[in-house]
């Protein structure tokens, strides 16, 4: 399903950039199959498109069906990995302005991604008189930002519908034992659904973490597994050929030659929360131990028009790695103009479709001769087989990627001191001693 052209990067690259590399892939992947590497008690992921759970899985097609029927608003709360996967698929397969074009469903709003007011108040006004429903997504059920979200849109649902009307639409997706939120969730009896131990929250996208809000967006997500598993067979498969060996080991020989960044490029508005998505995985996996290229992202041809300046000329620390679906959904022939003032009568009859493949294979060139090494993706379309493709093809190379680096793909210790230093000026008990100090450093 997924095609790689590596060959816009080979003048970057040294001749035994694959071969090399076929040992240590070799090595990668028999980790990750059998979860023995580093961090492999988190590699759930990896078999999930098949070993998914089948029940779970009819309790989410039949919650996103209810709630399609009785709600005019979903809110999502989560954050991180709990949050980027779902957003990403629903924009994807549908577009960035879903809530305005959806035919049935609810609207679907994200929040507490993060702690600004405004952002939360817009979203309370957007809902509050609609009938709606809660989806909160946490797998420690402890993150500060989605618990306060939470609490405050729990607040205007039991506002507006009473406890026991509330408490049947919110949904909550968390660890199967412990955590606050399992605990409430326990308490309050909310349809429940689980965060698996064996998975990290982003390579939870697949799990109800992702489907769950996915769902209600109309998606078919049975499509979106059955794309998932084909990619996880294609890509178990070792060998030169395998387009994730492929992907790891061109970005790891350029990441050695000197590239610090990679930049994913989309050509489609609609893919900018997928790379979003894309960043995160890329950036929790593998910036560890002072190590890792710096995930990035651009629009095309938008961002031409911005980055692309320092695409061509700045400093000369990039790869690109080029998403591009082959068919677009729609077709629009640009008319003939018999004044034809703003001399574009040579373009009359053509699909707008042909304009923007030739900016891509045109931009593609210019990169290359400014020194950016280009990687390019293609898919057949933007359904939601071949995003299901997508995401396993990107989390399958992503692990290859961090076993490449020696590194752990699967922790994330460095996102703790920001929350501790947070919990400290909060003043949550048991961090007095911290909270002190860093008052001190900051008067
Ligand atoms: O990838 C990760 O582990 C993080 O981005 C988490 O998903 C994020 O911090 C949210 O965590 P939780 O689901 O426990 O609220």
């Amino acid at each position: 399903m997924i095609q790689i052209d590596t060959s816009n990067a080979r003048s970057f690259l040294p001749d035994n950039w694959l071969s090399s590399r076929l040992d240590a892939l070799e090595d990668a992947r028999q980790k990750l199959e059998t979860g023995s590497g580093a961090g492999g008690s988190f590699t759930g992921w990896v078999h999930l498109p098949r070993d998914y759970d089948k029940e779970e899985f009819a309790r989410i097609q039949a919650a996103a069906e209810r709630i399609r029927a009785n709600s005019q608003a979903l809110v999502v709360i989560g954050i991180g990995g709990s949050y980027l996967g779902a957003r990403a698929v629903v924009e994807l397969l549908n577009s960035p302005n879903f809530n305005l074009t959806h035919k049935d469903g609810p609207a679907i709003y994200f929040a507490g991604n993060g702690l600004s007011s405004d952002a939360m108040a817009e979203v309370m006004d957007l809902v509050r008189d609609k009938d709606w429903s809660i989806n909160v997504i946490s797998k420690s059920g402890t993150t500060t930002e989605p618990a306060v979200a939470f609490r405050i849109f729990k607040n205007l649902l039991e506002e507006k519908y009473g406890k026991e009307e509330a408490r049947r639409r919110i949904y909550a997706t968390t660890d199967a034992h412990k955590g606050a939120l399992k605990g409430l969730a326990d308490a309050e009896g909310y349809e429940e659904f689980v965060v698996p131990d064996a998975i990290g929250g982003r390579y939870s996208v697949l799990t109800a973490v992702g489907l769950l809000p996915i769902a209600c967006a109309g998606v078919d997500i049975t499509a979106l597994m059955e794309g998932a598993r084909e990619a996880m067979e294609a890509l178990a498969v070792p060998g030169a050929e395998n387009p994730a060996w492929q992907y790891a080991a061109a970005r790891n020989a350029l990441y050695t030659g000197g590239k610090k960044v990679e930049i994913l490029v989309g050509y489609e508005p609609s893919f900018r929360f997928f790379a979003e998505w894309w960043k995160q995985l890329y950036g929790e996996s593998e910036g560890k131990q002072g190590k890792g290229l710096f995930p990035a992202s651009v629009e095309f041809t938008a961002d031409l028009h911005s980055m692309g300046q320092y695409i061509q000329q700045g400093e000369r620390l990039m790869l690109e790695t080029v998403v591009r679906f082959q068919s677009a959904r729609t077709a629009i022939t640009i008319p003939h103009d018999p004044d034809n003032v703003d001399g574009l009568n040579f373009l009359a009859g053509k699909d707008l479709s042909f304009v923007a493949e030739q900016a891509m294979r045109g931009t593609l060139l210019a990169h290359v001769d400014g020194g950016v090494p280009n990687l390019v993706l293609t898919l057949p379309g933007r359904c939601a087989k071949s995003v299901g493709w997508l995401i396993y093809f990107f989390e399958y190379a992503c692990g290859l990627s961090g076993y490449l680096m020696d590194i752990n793909p699967f922790d994330q210790p460095g996102v703790e001191a920001y929350k501790n230093n947070m919990y400290a000026l909060l003043g949550k008990p048991g961090y007095e001693d911290k909270k002190a100090e860093l008052e001190a450093r900051l008067s």
